[in-house]
């Protein structure tokens, strides 16, 4: 359905748990953050009854996020009611890759045909440092195992952090040399829990250009894309700039989120928060609900007036 400013609501975020497996220095402090209660997190049953409720607005599109998403106990047999029960056109997952190889066939078995996976480093070390306790190698192999059994197509989200990656730029760019893969370079957001961090290492895409003038813009088929596609002529995979930052997206934006623990957020910005939770456990009519909330997106984020969104990116699910 359209909302009030006639932007097509019809892309649904989906996090199903608050958890991780990683603690990325810009979204986790290393301690964790306050967990929800597993009382609080919405079961599969309540996941399949949202679902169904927006696919009724006209959602078609959804991804699964988290915290981490595969870190949720028999993922899989949510992906296979999800896609049992509704008919969705994109159904695809952003995960942090460590479990990866190990879940990647059951997953694309259940019905997921597309995968984001975050990679801020490609050197051990340094990407033992991000994430403040991960494996290089358990997302590389995820990486290989996803090639392998054929999803397409498959992005690297990679947060650029100055002063910790932007020597990298240049290598994850080569990644696209022989691959059909997009990488996708994202600016830093500023959230409550980081904006110091964020102050001394946010970095523009714009750099991303002036350093690597090889790459030329290339024209995108998906007018609501976040990303700004470039590429290196003669390379198979594509490079994707995304600046929530120093380009809004907002009058193109298409999505909704539920958190984990069932809050409907129309705006990944903004503090306010819709108890879909609530409506299902206390039997309110949860349609109405959603669908004046969807009606009533608000029309863009205000970030630029320095108010930070109050949970942090694992809690929300990117
Ligand atoms: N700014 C930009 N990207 C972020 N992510 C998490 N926190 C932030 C932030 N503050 C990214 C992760 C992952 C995706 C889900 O969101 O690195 O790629
Ligand atoms: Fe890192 Fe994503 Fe986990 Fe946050 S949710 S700690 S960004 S892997």
């Amino acid at each position: 359905m359209k909302d009030r400013y006639g932007r097509s609501i019809n892309y649904l975020r989906l996090s199903v748990t608050d958890r991780c497996n990683l603690r990325c220095r810009y979204c986790m402090p290393s301690e964790g953050i306050l967990k929800e209660n597993h009382s609080d997190i919405l079961s599969f049953e309540e996941i399949c009854e949202i679902v169904r409720v927006f696919v009724k607005t006209g959602v078609d599109k959804i991804r699964l996020t988290g915290g981490e998403p595969l870190v949720r106990k028999k993922l899989p047999n949510l992906i296979a009611a999800i896609r049992r029960e509704n008919t969705i056109r994109d159904f695809s997952i952003t995960t942090n890759g460590i479990l990866l190889k190990q879940v990647a066939k059951d997953i694309m078995d259940a019905g997921i045909s597309r995968i984001n996976i975050s990679l801020d480093s490609m050197k051990p070390d340094k990407f033992h440092r991000i994430t403040q306790r991960g494996n290089l190698k358990d997302v590389l192999d995820g990486i290989a195992e996803v090639r392998k059994l054929g999803f397409h197509p498959i992005k690297i989200n990679t947060v650029l952090i100055k002063g910790f990656n932007d020597d990298e730029i240049g290598d994850f760019i080569d990644l696209t040399r022989n691959e059909d893969i997009e990488v996708r370079f994202i600016e830093l957001m500023p959230l409550f829990n980081n904006w110091e961090y964020n102050k001394s290492h946010y970095m523009a895409n714009t750099e991303v250009i002036e350093r690597y003038p090889e790459l030329i813009p290339v024209t995108c088929s998906d007018r609501s894309s976040t990303a700004l596609k470039y590429a290196v002529p003669g390379y198979l995979g594509k490079v994707g700039l995304i600046n929530p930052n120093s380009h809004k997206f907002c009058s193109s934006c298409n999505r909704v989120r539920i958190t984990a623990d069932g809050k409907m957020k129309t705006c990944l910005h903004s503090d306010q928060e819709i108890d879909l939770k609530a409506c299902l456990r206390n039997n309110i009519a949860m349609e109405e609900v959603i669908r004046k909330n969807i009606f009533l997106k608000p029309s863009d984020h205000k970030l630029e007036t320095g108010k930070y969104v109050m949970r942090s990116m694992s809690a929300i699910g990117g």
